[in-house]
């Protein structure tokens, strides 16, 4: 079995894995099935690294933990979630989301979106142009010729103000000038993050404005439920509760139609591998270099199961609940793996986390068939999505 320079290079890598982590190469499957690895090199996060100031505004960790163990790591520099330990089959705590170390990583991050919250507007929203009310607005054009989850300074790079409720529920509060990104009003937005003894992350939204506007409010977790930074998601196994989708264009934006998921690699509402039809020749799948698509929710109530995915390698399940009539489906299709600035010191490989971004329809406000996004004055936003996480 172990030769005595393994098991000495083993010794080295146990001591190495309490101070610094001991990660092989991204794609090396032996450390993807060990996930006490994986709980080693997430729990040298340090709370330190994300001291600092941004817009003169302090930020910080903050970490919640529950009664079983569980714990959720979360910077108000974007109101990101760093971590999620959760247990796996064997009890083993696992980090089941991409991130960074270090607040200096997020600000100049090759992936900018890691855990962060989306606003105003989740994803895109064609050529940067809607109107409202008979004026027209233009935002920020930092996808291509369109604008995607708020533009250049979109809530992924806000601090938000923090206050720890308990040692299970953070608030996170920020208020968007008007003409931020483009988008009219003054909004006032509320985060609350808890972590419940039952294994779940609630997000509850709260937003007000003080002039006419859009806002479309979610959360884009990168997870990977054999462990961040282990392997690629193509064996994670995922069903949808969704019908439908609304297909896009070569751009990403919706072409206005709903386009029955039967038959289709888009049939998730029974449960398959997600690398099952990835590679399939399918003109949507060519247009998202994978899945990168809003799925039509059949129920939209947060006592429902909306979606759920599990990994036979840990046994974790992941289900996810939301009011919300969307949820994008993101394969990891931009991930590259080429550098190793992950948690740990790991390389996120190419589709080495799926995303399931609850949301109204990307370009809802160019749409009007679509569910309208629009908020006024006196009225309150509001939604809650939660992922609730168990084992089999
Ligand atoms: C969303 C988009 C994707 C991609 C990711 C971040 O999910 O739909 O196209 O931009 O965010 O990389």
């Amino acid at each position: 079995m172990k030769t005595p320079e393994k098991k000495i290079l083993s010794l080295i890598c146990l001591a190495l894995s309490l101070t610094v982590g001991c990660s092989g190469p991204a794609h090396d499957n032996a450390a993807a099935s060990d996930s006490s690895a994986v709980t080693k090199d997430s729990s040298i996060i340090s709370e330190k690294n994300f001291e600092g100031t941004v817009n003169d505004k302090a930020v910080k960790l903050f970490i919640l933990k529950n009664s079983k163990g569980s714990q959720v790591a979360i910077t108000n520099y974007g109101g990101r979630i760093v971590s999620l330990l959760v247990p796996d089959k064997k009890g083993t705590l696992t980090d089941v989301v991409l991130g960074y170390d270090s607040l200096k990583t997020y600000q100049k991050p090759k992936e900018p979106y890691f855990g962060a919250i989306i606003g105003r507007y989740g994803n895109r929203i064609a050529k940067g142009k809607f109107t409202l009310d008979g004026k027209s607005y233009r935002l920020d054009i930092n996808d291509g010729v369109n604008t995607l989850h708020g533009g250049f300074k979109g809530f992924y790079s806000q601090v938000f103000d923090a206050t720890l409720v308990n040692g299970q529920t953070l608030n996170l509060n920020y208020i968007s000038k008007d003409g931020e990104g483009g988008y009219p009003g003054a909004l006032t937005v509320k985060v609350v993050y808890t972590l419940t003894d039952d294994n779940a992350l609630k997000i509850d939204y709260t937003a007000t404005t003080d002039k006419t506007t859009i806002v479309n409010l979610t959360n884009h977790a990168y997870f990977n439920l054999n462990g961040a930074g282990s392997s690629t998601i193509t064996h994670n196994i995922l069903k949808i509760d969704a019908d439908a989708i609304t297909p896009v264009d070569t751009t990403l934006i919706p072409t206005g139609q709903l386009q029955p998921v039967k038959g289709t690699p888009f049939d998730f509402t029974t449960a398959k591998a997600i690398g099952l039809n990835i590679n399939d020749k399918n003109d949507q799948l060519k247009n998202g270099k994978g899945y990168d698509h809003n799925f039509v929710l059949n129920k939209h109530d947060t006592s429902k199961v909306v979606a759920t995915v599990s990994s036979p390698q840990t046994g974790i399940v992941m289900d996810v609940y939301t009011q919300e009539p969307g949820l994008q489906f993101y394969s990891g299709n931009f991930l590259t793996g080429k550098t190793s600035d992950g948690k740990g010191g790991k390389a996120y490989a190419y589709r080495s986390a799926f995303c399931l971004e609850t949301q109204h329809f990307p370009d809802a406000p160019n749409h009007p068939a679509f569910a309208s996004t629009v908020l006024k004055p006196g009225e309150t936003y509001h939604t809650t999505t939660t992922y609730k996480f168990s084992t089999k």
